[in-house]
C-alpha cells in the first residue's frame, strides 16, 4: 500500500473541507490540518502535496495565519485564494486589499496552459467562483501568470522551475465546473500521486491497525442502529471477531422495527456477539412528565450511560477499548484556525461521556472519514443497503420528535405515522434524495370530522430535508401527489391524527429537528 497523501493546510476558509472532499472523491487520501503545524511536524508527515486553504484573513493583517517559507520546498504546493497570496508573499511580492474586489462568478481566461491547467487551451475562458477582497499584485520574482480575469491580471500563477501553483479562485466548489479538473492536474500530473486511496484499501490497513492495537484485550461498541456505529462495528468486527462485544441499548424511543434489524444484521446475519438490553422502562419513567427539549437530552443522555456501563461490566475482563463512530467532520470541527469558539445549541448525545472510572482507550476507525465514505466502507463491509443508507437519526431519538412530554402512547402513534410515512418515500423512489425525513407529533389538538362524528386529536408535522452535511439543510419540494398520498394513508390508518402539516423551513434559521 502507497503511503502517498495531500496534506491541506487550514487557513479557515468555509471551503476547506470540500477541497477535501474533491482530493478523496479522486481516491487520494489527504488529511486538513490547522497551519500552526510545525515544519518539522510536516517533514515527518510527508506529504506528497501541499494545498494551503482559502481563509478569511489578509496576509498581512495583525495576527493572520501564516507558513513557513520552507513549505515551499518540500513537497508540490497548490495555493488557493489566501493560499495563494500566502505563496506571494513568502516569495516576495505585494499583495494589495484595494481596488480588485471580487464575488461570485467570474470568468477565468488562461493565458499559458501549464500543468495545472492541461486540458485547456491558450485564451480558453472557464467560469469560476471568487471570493476575494485581496489581491496579488504582480507574481513574485520567478512566478509566470497562468491566467487572468476581467479585473484581475494575475489570477493565477505557477513558479517557472518549481511545482508551486496558485489561484485566486475556488477550484473546490461547485460553481466551479471545471475545477474538479484542476484538482486532479495537481493530484496526478504535479504531484505524480495515485487514485488507489479504495474503500478497500482502507478497509485492509484499517483492520491490521486494529489487531495491532488491541492486540488479545476485548473491545466494546454501543451500537445505535445509525449508519456510523454500525459501520465502525463492523469495520472492528472484521478485525478482530470475537474479541468484540456490541451492546445495544433499546430505549424505547426507537423507531418501528429498528431493534429487530439490528440484530437480525448484526447477530444473524454476521455473527457479532450482541448484548441487547431493554431499558425502555428505565427511559419512559426518568422521561416522565418532563417537557423541556434539553432537560430531555440530559436525561436520557445520563440514563443511557448508567445502562451502557451496566452492561459493559458484564461483558467480562480485559475490556480495554471502547469503539466510536466518530466521523472526520467532528474532528475538523474540533480544530478552528481562527479559534472562534462553538456554541452549544443542542446537548448532543453519544457515548462519549462515559463518567465512572471505567477507563476505555477509544477506537475510533472512521475518524478520517467524511459520511458517504463511511456508507462505501459499510457497502465493502457487506452491511444491508437498508442499513448503510439510512437516514441520520439522533441518539435522543423519537423523544425529541415528540413535543412536549413523551409517553407510551404518543410513542406508539409516532412510531407508526414515521413508518407509514418512510415507506410512502421509499415507495415512490425518493428516499435516497432526501438527507433526513421523518414525522414530529406536536403537542397540539385540532377539530376534524370523521364520518358523522366531531374528533379533536393531535397535529402530525411531516419534514423531509436535502442536505450534505447537516449544518444547513432546505426543505424537499415533494411532489404534491407524493405529499397527498402520504397525508391519506397516515390520516386514514393511523388513530390519534386528524391533521397532517408539512414543514418548510430551511436551515438556518430552522434546525432539522422540531425537538
Ligand atoms: P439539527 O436539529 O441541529 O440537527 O439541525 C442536525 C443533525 O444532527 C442530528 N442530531 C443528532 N445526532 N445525536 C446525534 O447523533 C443527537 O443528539 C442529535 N441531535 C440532532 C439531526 O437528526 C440532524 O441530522
Amino acid at each position: 500500500m502507497t503511503a502517498e497523501r495531500i496534506l491541506i493546510l487550514d487557513f479557515g476558509s468555509q471551503f476547506t473541507q470540500l477541497i477535501a472532499r474533491r482530493v478523496r472523491e479522486a481516491k487520494v487520501y489527504c488529511e486538513i490540518h490547522p497551519p500552526t503545524r510545525s515544519i518539522a511536524w510536516v517533514r515527518e508527515w510527508a506529504p506528497s502535496g501541499i494545498i494551503l486553504s482559502g481563509g478569511p484573513n489578509s496576509v498581512y493583517g495583525d495576527a493572520a495565519p501564516t507558513a513557513d517559507r520552507a513549505l515551499l520546498d518540500m513537497a508540490p504546493v497548490l495555493g488557493i485564494c489566501y493560499g495563494m497570496q500566502l505563496i506571494a508573499q513568502l516569495s516576495g511580492a505585494s499583495v494589495l486589499s484595494a481596488g480588485r474586489r471580487e464575488y461570485g462568478r467570474a470568468e477565468v481566461c488562461v493565458t499559458e496552459p501549464d500543468a495545472l491547467f492541461s486540458g485547456f487551451e491558450e485564451g480558453e475562458c472557464l467560469q469560476a467562483w471568487m471570493s476575494h477582497g485581496d489581491h496579488v499584485e504582480s507574481p513574485p520574482d520567478g512566478f509566470v501568470v497562468t491566467a487572468k480575469s476581467g479585473t484581475n491580471p494575475v489570477t493565477a500563477f505557477r513558479h517557472v522551475t518549481r511545482p508551486i501553483y496558485g489561484v485566486q479562485f475556488h477550484p473546490e466548489v461547485a460553481h466551479t465546473p471545471r475545477g474538479t479538473e484542476l484538482i486532479r492536474n495537481f493530484l496526478f500530473r504535479i504531484c505524480g500521486v495515485h487514485p488507489d486511496w479504495t474503500p478497500g484499501s482502507f478497509v485492509d490497513r484499517e483492520v491490521t491497525r486494529i489487531r495491532e492495537l488491541v492486540g488479545d484485550a476485548r473491545v466494546i461498541c454501543g451500537l445505535s442502529g445509525g449508519v456510523d456505529s454500525s459501520v465502525a462495528a463492523a469495520l472492528v468486527h472484521r478485525a478482530i471477531g470475537d474479541q468484540l462485544t456490541c451492546i445495544f441499548v433499546d430505549t424505547g424511543l426507537l423507531r418501528l422495527n429498528e431493534r429487530e434489524q439490528v440484530e437480525r444484521t448484526f447477530r444473524a446475519h454476521m455473527g457479532v456477539d450482541l448484548v441487547t438490553v431493554d431499558a425502555s422502562s428505565d427511559f419512559l419513567g426518568a422521561l416522565a412528565g418532563v417537557e423541556d427539549p434539553e432537560k430531555k437530552r440530559k436525561i436520557i443522555g445520563h440514563t443511557f450511560i448508567d445502562v451502557f456501563e451496566a452492561a459493559a461490566v458484564n461483558v467480562g475482563d480485559n475490556v480495554r477499548f471502547l469503539v466510536q463512530g466518530t466521523l472526520y467532520p467532528d474532528v475538523i470541527e474540533s480544530f478552528s484556525p481562527t479559534g472562534g469558539a462553538s456554541v452549544t445549541i443542542k446537548t448532543h448525545h453519544n457515548v462519549g461521556g462515559l463518567k465512572s472510572d471505567m477507563k476505555f482507550a477509544l477506537i475510533e476507525p472512521l475518524r478520517e472519514l467524511f459520511k458517504d465514505e463511511v456508507r462505501n466502507v459499510g457497502r465493502e463491509l457487506g452491511l444491508p443497503e437498508e442499513m448503510v443508507g439510512r437516514h441520520p437519526f439522533p441518539g435522543p431519538g423519537l423523544a425529541i420528535r415528540i413535543l412536549g412530554d413523551v409517553t407510551t402512547e404518543k410513542l406508539a402513534v409516532l412510531r407508526k405515522a414515521d413508518a407509514v410515512y418512510l415507506e410512502e418515500i421509499r415507495a415512490a423512489g425518493l428516499y435516497d434524495v432526501i438527507w433526513q425525513a421523518f414525522a414530529v407529533l406536536l403537542p397540539i389538538r385540532s377539530v376534524g370530522v370523521m364520518g358523522d362524528e366531531r374528533t379533536y386529536e393531535n397535529v402530525l408535522a411531516l419534514r423531509a430535508v436535502t442536505s450534505s452535511d447537516g449544518m444547513t439543510a432546505d426543505w424537499y419540494p415533494f411532489p404534491y401527489d407524493v405529499l397527498g398520498r402520504i397525508s391519506n394513508r397516515i390520516m386514514n390508518e393511523i388513530r390519534g391524527i386528524n391533521r397532517v402539516a408539512y414543514d418548510v423551513s430551511s436551515k438556518p434559521p430552522a434546525t432539522i429537528e422540531w425537538e
